[in-house]
């Protein structure tokens, strides 16, 4: 069937660039979205993308307005039934995309291919929810569509080897070079090799091994990406990478594919990216706070306080620590915050430990990712450029005590007790807090207090200079906002400010 109107489903940044690029290579386009501001918004994006192709001589102004002449915009799906072929771009949702081909099934000829750019999903279950699988298949462009060369055709279960030639002979015609994806697998071949490299670049930003600039650089210039992970993925939209995610980690019953934390928090708080200005690398700019579920986090006059908020005793578990690290994370590259205060939610405890529910429900493999996960916070903290003070609000025990010992300063409410019980249960603190203790105390009595687990209360921890000040428990917060707001606390000095040049220093103990 010879091909002159193409169809595509959904506007958004795949769709409009899906629709210009067919109109640049003379076909004609109808473009459907549900509501007009959103087709007003892709014919903006098209007329930008070839206002710069113009201004760039690689295109005349005729050519221009001849191509926007091709393109027709629809919000009524019925109209797609004088397209040659459909090509869908909506949102990376099954049962949305499910919904989208059975109601094109009815509405367009039985032997028109029904094409979806879906990144990840299954081809053959979309093509389940039409009666004619055989002309159903993936049609994945990459972003910009416009501009980037590969199409990957992707065959679900039924697809017929008709369909898949003459994706490839459209995918030429369009300018593009298809590979063919001989099985329908999550991913296909692109995102199932990139995503795991999203992954492991958000958990070293989790972890604090770098800065997400640093780590798109590394990137860039170490593997000679075009483009850093984190780059590409407020380009293409942080969503999208999430719900690949999700959905890779249930088809390939595979938890390496689970989607990080910060990620997760991002998606919560509509960080999404370019398409809302936000996104990773633009973490300090303005905008809302992300949302944590066990931590508050408030700031005021520039000094943060993140509450860890699991009353009564406000226990530590993996989600704590991911909280932590994405907080820690979020507020490191907020210019507006010059300091932090960590305390616990009530007045009962700080932190009295690990989440002991949890802890039993671990296998000796889930134990060491803890105390993995466990070392990278406390080292994070420890490492954050500006300067963190444990407002101990009462029991601070075990996991407690590490974070404690991880901050820089340390106020102690007159009711707090201190101890490492968990040598009771065979355990040695194994969050670095035996290292971090015996700098502070020498290893004498580090080893008393870890051998033996004993409870000391607040003054015996100001005498062995564990805390730096003991207050009332009800002045807890306001001592360690006093010292926050000082201009002095601070873990960098600007030469500056003494006449001298303009270096700055860290300090280091
Ligand atoms: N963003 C990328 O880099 C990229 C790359 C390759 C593939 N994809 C895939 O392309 C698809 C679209 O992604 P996107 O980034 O363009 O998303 P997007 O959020 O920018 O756009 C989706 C558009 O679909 C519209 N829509 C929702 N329901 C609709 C319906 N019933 N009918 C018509 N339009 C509808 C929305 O209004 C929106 O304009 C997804 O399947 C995604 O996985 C995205």
């Amino acid at each position: 069937m010879t091909i002159q109107t193409i169809g595509v489903v959904g506007a958004g940044s795949m769709g409009s660039g899906i629709a210009n690029l067919a109109a640049i290579n003379g076909f004609h386009v109808i473009l459907r979205d549900i509501e007009e501001r959103f087709l007003e918004k892709a014919l903006n994006r098209i007329d930008q993308f070839m206002t710069k192709s113009v201004s760039k001589g690689k295109m005349t102004e005729d050519d221009k307005r001849d191509t926007l002449d091709r393109i027709q915009t629809t919000t009524d799906l019925e109209d797609l039934r004088h397209a040659d072929i459909v090509i869908e771009a909506v949102v990376e949702d099954l049962e949305l995309k499910k919904q989208v081909f059975s109601q094109l099934d009815q509405i367009v000829p039985g032997e028109v291919i029904l094409a979806t750019n879906t990144s990840a999903i299954s081809i053959t279950e979309i093509a389940a929810a039409t009666n004619r699988p055989e002309r159903v298949a993936g049609m994945h462009f990459f972003n910009p569509a416009q501009l980037m060369k590969l199409v990957e055709v992707v065959r679900g279960y039924r697809t017929s080897d008709q369909t898949v030639e003459e994706l490839k002979a459209l995918s030429k015609q369009l300018s593009k070079e298809p590979v063919e994806v001989k099985k329908d697998s999550p991913g296909f071949i692109v995102n199932r090799i990139m995503i795991p490299q999203f992954i492991e670049a958000i958990k070293l930003l989790e972890e604090g091994v770098a800065s997400p600039e640093d780590i798109d650089k590394a990137v860039t210039l170490g593997l000679n990406y075009p483009m850093g992970p984190f780059t590409l993925q407020d380009f293409a939209g942080v969503d999208i990478g999430y719900y690949v995610m999700e959905y890779m980690k249930n088809e390939l019953d595979d938890s390496h594919f689970a989607p990080p934390l910060l990620l997760k928090q991002l998606v919560r708080a509509k960080r999404l990216g370019k398409k809302n200005r936000s996104g990773f690398l633009r973490l300090q700019v303005g905008g809302e706070k992300m949302s944590y579920q066990f931590l508050l986090c408030d700031i005021e006059d520039r000094v943060a306080i993140i509450t860890i908020n699991r009353p009564p005793v406000n226990p530590l578990n993996q989600n704590v620590f991911q909280e932590l690290s994405a907080v820690f994370t979020e507020l490191e590259a907020d210019d507006n915050v010059r300091s932090i205060i960590l305390t616990g939610s009530g007045e009962k405890a700080f932190v009295a430990g690990a989440d002991i529910y949890e802890m039993a429900e671990l296998d000796l493999v889930g134990i060491n990712k803890m105390n993995k996960i466990s070392r990278a916070v406390f080292t994070k903290i420890e490492n954050s450029t500006k300067p963190v003070i444990a407002a101990l609000n009462g029991l601070t025990l075990g996991g407690g005590f590490e974070l404690a010992l991880a901050c820089d300063l340390r106020i102690s409410s007159d009711r707090a007790k201190y101890a490492f019980p968990e040598v009771g249960l065979g355990i040695i603190p194994g969050g670095g807090g035996t290292q971090r203790l015996q700098k502070m105390v020498g290893q004498g009595v580090a080893k008393e207090l870890i051998y033996f687990g004993e409870m000391i209360d607040a003054d015996r921890a100001l005498e062995l200079h564990i805390v730096n000040k003991v207050v009332p428990a009800d002045q807890v917060i306001e001592a360690a906002k006093e010292w926050a707001s000082q201009e002095t606390c601070s873990k960098t000095a600007d030469c500056s400010a003494n006449g001298q040049d303009r270096r700055q220093w860290r300090w280091r103990f």
